[in-house]
């Protein structure tokens, strides 16, 4: 049996019929952009993730982009940022005008060294610095990084693309964060139907800087206080993300059980299934396995042959990057991120994932993978 890496289309009951319910009702009142579908859904993002406000706009990248200008960041000036991310969190540095320092990852967590971050902002002095929560977790020095910046008013911006739903210490992951930023590409834990994201902000004037900037710099409708740009949230994008938030909770927990199973099944095997740092439930955005490099092509080989869909998030490291020549100031930090792109492996995992399913991925696993050796 076949198993995709990915599947949007396991809708629960009832959901396609609302959805056409609530695009007939937004087209009709040609709620295109902005509204009151953006509002609402601006607000029920802000309880949900604990944090003052929400600002939509229209990706990821923007929200990227929209964070580090509120926070001051312009040309000339120098962001640190970890080595392992998706390139757009490179590219908005680089969009703003800044020059990238990228920091190598902590093996334990896969998130940004804080040792090696600490000795970078000594070193470089950066105007912000960038966070990213890559696999469904967190940092687990994330306190030590937000006590941190805080001390030295130094912004942080927390990439989350990829963290909805992540809880720490009984808290949404957002609770506590200055600044952060949401995806809601389709695949996304929370996707939308086409390209959309947001600006978290843990107080309403840098919000408000925020949604001016991706406002056209509006500060009346032809007056403008700011050079920004459009990177506004659509209406329907909006309706559709709300009516996701209904199903989120089960969407989560399915996620999450697929994410655990895997673990529980996986540990038998010559890999690591990592598992979130103490403190953290994650959202089960993605099933991590590390394999030794020289293994892992003849490993991926065995999953096409049997029709398993995988991943490889991310291949390369930032500072490795052709497209990051011309642009890295520096690379603080070794090869942890360099070894981790060549050993990161990711088996399907998507909400509502069957049992069948799983159990059809681990047995192909058990023949591509030898069992651990004792010690
Ligand atoms: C970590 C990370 N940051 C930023 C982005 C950019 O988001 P978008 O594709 O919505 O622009 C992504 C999307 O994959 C991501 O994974």
């Amino acid at each position: 049996m076949p198993v995709p890496f990915i599947d949007l289309r396991r809708f629960e009951p009832g959901f396609p019929e609302r959805w056409a319910e609530k695009c007939a009702e937004v087209s009709a009142q040609t709620r295109f952009v902005g509204g009151p579908d953006v509002a609402a859904l601006e607000s029920s993002l802000a309880d949900q993730c604990e944090i003052a406000a929400v600002v939509g706009c229209a990706n990821g990248t923007d929200a990227l982009q929209l964070a580090l200008r509120a926070a001051g960041v312009g040309p000339g000036d120098l962001v640190l940022l970890p080595d392992a991310t998706f390139w757009a969190t490179f590219e908005a540095v680089v969009n703003c005008g800044a020059r990238p320092v990228t920091v190598d990852i902590d093996e334990a967590d896969l998130a940004m060294d804080f040792e090696l971050f600490r000795q970078a902002v000594e070193r470089y002095r950066p105007k912000a610095a960038m966070l990213v929560h890559l696999y469904g977790w967190g940092s687990a020095r994330l306190d030590d990084f937000r006590r941190f910046c805080r001390e030295r008013e130094l912004p942080l911006i927390e990439d989350a693309a990829q963290a909805y739903g992540v809880r720490w210490r009984g808290e949404s992951i957002f609770h506590g964060a200055r600044l952060a930023t949401l995806s809601f590409y389709p695949a996304k834990v929370l996707g939308a139907c086409g390209d959309a994201g947001a600006v978290l902000a843990d107080d309403t004037e840098l919000a408000e800087t925020v949604r001016r900037l991706g406002n056209h710099g509006r500060t009346s409708h032809y007056e403008h206080g700011l050079v920004g740009w459009n990177s506004r949230l659509a209406g329907l994008d909006a309706a559709y993300l709300s009516l996701c938030l209904e199903y989120l909770p089960e969407r989560l927990d399915s996620r999450r059980r697929a994410a655990e199973r895997y673990r529980r099944e996986l540990d038998e095997l010559d890999l690591r299934t990592v598992a979130p740092p103490a403190g953290y439930v994650e959202n089960g955005y993605l099933n991590v396995n590390l394999i030794d490099p020289d293994r892992r092509g003849e490993v991926e080989a065995t999953l096409r042959r049997n029709g398993i869909g995988f991943g490889n998030t991310y291949p390369g490291a930032m500072s490795k990057q052709p497209g990051a020549a011309g642009y890295l100031e520096a690379a603080v930090g070794g090869e942890r991120a360099d070894r981790l792109a060549r050993s990161v492996l990711n088996l399907p995992l998507f909400a509502h994932i069957t049992d069948d399913e799983i159990d059809e991925v681990v047995a192909v696993m058990r023949q591509a993978v030898p069992a651990k050796t004792a010690t």
